[in-house]
């Protein structure tokens, strides 16, 4: 996973904004889901927050409070870095954050979580209970149009391929296996659950 995002970094934005090679996808209502999303992360009251996977930083930007990212891909740090001055951006292993226990009041992912098999599933959640109080995950819906798991073949601009595991999730589901929560958002493309 690690070359492969590295990879795409700079073209990554081109599936949150329907650009590049996603022009061709049909995503009814995405881009108002994106909105939507958005909004219900700026409506989190503010706090010191740990973005884990922040990727370009899309959706770190509207994350209130303190705001630290980690990444494994200095591409994507460096992209994130760029978007929001303010936060700090350190490179990182998501399965053993460089963090004190309890650092942080909040620990936000998203469309990490569900790239991860079992074993670092597990190792990812025993982390994110150890640096933070409280956690929101934002990942993909299970919708009409998908399996609940897949490997994906993915292919970038360079023409280069690759195999990706992907889940999708029910928002119920998804509390479940964080121990409880809450749903934050629900909608065909995105769920966030705070836990
Ligand atoms: C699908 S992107 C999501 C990016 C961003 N969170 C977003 O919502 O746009 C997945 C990100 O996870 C990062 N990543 C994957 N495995 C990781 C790991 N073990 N530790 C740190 N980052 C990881 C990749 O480099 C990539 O930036």
């Amino acid at each position: 996973m690690k070359a492969y995002y590295e990879r795409r970094a700079a073209e990554y934005d081109d599936w949150w904004r329907g650009t590049g090679r996603f022009v061709e996808r049909h995503r009814p209502g995405w881009d108002e889901e994106v909105a939507a999303l958005r909004r219900s992360l700026e409506a989190l009251p503010p706090a010191r927050t740990l973005d884990v996977a922040c990727g370009t930083g899309f959706l770190t930007r509207h994350l209130r409070g303190e705001i630290t990212g980690v990444d494994q891909s200095a591409s994507m740090l460096e992209l994130a870095q760029a978007r929001v001055p303010a936060g700090r951006f350190i490179q990182a292993d998501a399965l053993e954050l460089p963090f004190a226990d309890q650092s942080f009041d909040r620990l936000f992912t998203s469309f990490l979580y569900g790239h991860l098999e079992e074993a670092d599933r597990l190792a990812f959640l025993r982390e994110a209970r150890r640096v933070a109080g409280e956690l929101v995950v934002v990942d993909s819906a299970l919708n009409d149009e998908v399996e609940p798991v897949e490997w994906q073949e993915r292919v970038l601009n360079d023409g280069s391929r690759w195999q990706v595991y992907k889940r999708f999730f029910a928002s119920e589901q998804l509390a479940e296996e964080l121990g409880g929560g809450r749903t934050l958002f629900a909608g065909r493309w995105f769920v966030a659950v705070q836990s």
